[in-house]
């Protein structure tokens, strides 16, 4: 089989055209899909080709048995766990680092892209309102963001107390001790359980109905901590949106003598571009450490986050990039950006590049604005549903997300309607909320991330969600009924 130049123009023309059908049928087909594995792996799967094939026809196929397998999330009316679409711009630009095919991590590898990420890194600080002389890298989401911020405050820390993790490594290390809320997400939980921490080192700290740390708990468990300390907050918790009160944690973690702040927005960093929303994040500067994700709020395609470090060189001697091998030596003695200082990847694609341009095409206004009507939608529809009787908005909707419980009566009830609410709507396809938990309820989680996303999309989905709601309520009546009487 011969590889020519000239194959890329039709068969990106074809990919242009399945990928342009999918994305405009996106509003009007369903958001779920009830395709069975079993019929997938039929159309998708089979045994391994030993002959080549016509391109064309395998790209055919992979749209045409791909595309029924395919959960709508891209599209306008995905409100589940926080998944979001993509901006147009991103989605083409993400395309543009495709076919330019660079390996990031140095700067001889790929000057242009570089400057890129470096030029976006430089306005996502400003964005952000975090120091302009921090380190950031891009990263494959949260998670690794996470992981790469709390390997550097382990680092740091233990550096602190005499101990050089890279050459010693954790054996006899002093022990760290985290601090953290009883809501904090589990990739945080991932993350220790990987590096070398643990999930026991956790002293857990209280939250409000609204799943925001209690301040006054703070200083009581601080106490408690007496050698290095690593403390985790969260800038928009999944469940509730809420912001941890960030002033108050950074001034313990100043007053311990050695101790690190590492504060996870994976959704709700993003607020801090908005002058509406900014405050929610009082004291957000103040961290050691932050990570958010491009594909959630800011609707890059997938995958795409940021790590943020206060001082850049801890991160810097943290991911090691200047110890590589002698075929790497003449690269990395480059005084430029060299992205392996800013992240665990030894190559990786030129994620920053969708980043730069949506922030070049939309501005910091343009952002703005799609934060803020992803706001207004969500306080919409909670505002909508609350009004209905037997429909329980559990928090303050200050953010773009909130969760529901279904139903009056005792708790198992509440719990089983919901949950049925839920399936029954995902499996009608018009919308997609989630199910979740909020302190022990079952609930319904709804996260309104999608720059596509109207007032219509809500209003409707309003409809559908109290229309469900009354079907499910009766039926679930009937059925309680039914079994008393047997
Ligand atoms: C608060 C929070 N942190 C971290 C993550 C992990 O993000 P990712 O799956 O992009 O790694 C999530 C995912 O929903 C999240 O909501």
């Amino acid at each position: 089989m011969s590889h020519k130049f000239t194959q890329y123009r039709p068969l990106l023309n074809q990919s242009l055209t399945h990928a342009v059908e999918y994305l405009e049928s996106l509003p009007d087909r369903p958001v779920d899909n009830l395709i069975s594995a079993e019929s997938l792996r039929q159309s998708i799967g089979g045994s391994l080709p030993m002959q080549a094939s016509d391109p064309a026809q395998v790209l055919g196929e992979l749209a045409a048995n791909v595309e029924p397998g395919l959960i709508g999330s891209g599209g306008p009316r995905f409100f589940g766990y926080a998944i979001g679409g993509s901006f147009p711009v991103a989605l083409a630009a993400d395309w543009l680092v495709s076919a330019w095919d660079q390996n990031v991590p140095y700067y001889v590898a790929s000057p242009g892209t570089s400057v890129v990420e470096e030029t976006a890194a430089e306005w996502m600080l400003e964005l952000l309102g975090l120091p302009e002389t921090a380190g950031v890298g891009f990263v494959s989401g949260a998670q690794e963001g996470i992981y790469t911020a709390l390997i550097t405050a382990r680092n740091s820390l233990l550096n602190n107390a005499g101990w050089d993790v890279a050459t010693r490594g954790l054996y006899n290390a002093p022990r760290i001790t985290v601090v953290a809320s009883d809501q904090i997400h589990s990739t945080i939980k991932r993350a220790l359980s990987m590096i070398g921490i643990g999930v026991e080192q956790i002293k857990t700290l209280p939250t409000d109905a609204n799943l925001r740390i209690l301040p006054e708990s703070i200083a009581d468990v601080m106490a408690q901590c007496e050698g290095p300390t690593l403390v985790c907050a969260q800038a928009g918790c999944i469940d509730s949106g809420a912001f941890d009160p960030f002033e108050a944690l950074a001034a313990e973690v100043k007053r311990h003598p050695n101790a690190w702040l590492h504060i996870d927005g994976a959704i709700g960093l993003w607020s801090a571009v908005s002058d509406s929303q900014r405050h929610l994040l009082k004291g957000i500067e103040l961290a050691d450490s932050w990570d958010t994700d491009g594909h959630k709020w800011f609707n890059m395609p997938y995958d795409s986050g940021m790590v943020i470090v206060r001082d850049a060189k801890l991160l810097v001697t943290a991911m090691g990039g200047s110890s590589m091998g002698d075929y790497l030596t003449d690269a990395i003695a480059k005084p430029d950006r060299n992205a392996i200082n800013f992240g665990i990847s030894a190559s990786r694609r030129a994620r920053g590049v969708p980043v730069y341009a949506a922030i070049k095409a939309l501005g910091k206004q343009g952002i703005e604005a799609h934060l803020d009507h992803c706001c207004a939608l969500a306080q919409r529809l909670a505002g909508t549903l609350s009004q209905v009787e037997g429909i329980t908005i559990l928090n303050d909707v200050v953010s773009n997300r909130f969760s529901a419980q279904f139903g009056n009566g005792n708790e198992a009830f509440r719990n089983r309607l919901t949950e049925r609410v839920v399936h029954r709507l995902q499996q009608d396809g018009f919308c997609y909320p989630s199910t979740s938990g909020y302190k022990g309820l079952k609930t319904m989680l709804f996260s309104v991330l999608s720059c596509h996303t109207t007032t219509e999309d809500i209003d409707d989905t309003a409809e559908a969600i109290i229309r469900t709601f009354n079907d499910e309520l009766a039926q679930l009546r009937a059925e309680t009924t039914a079994a008393l009487c047997d």
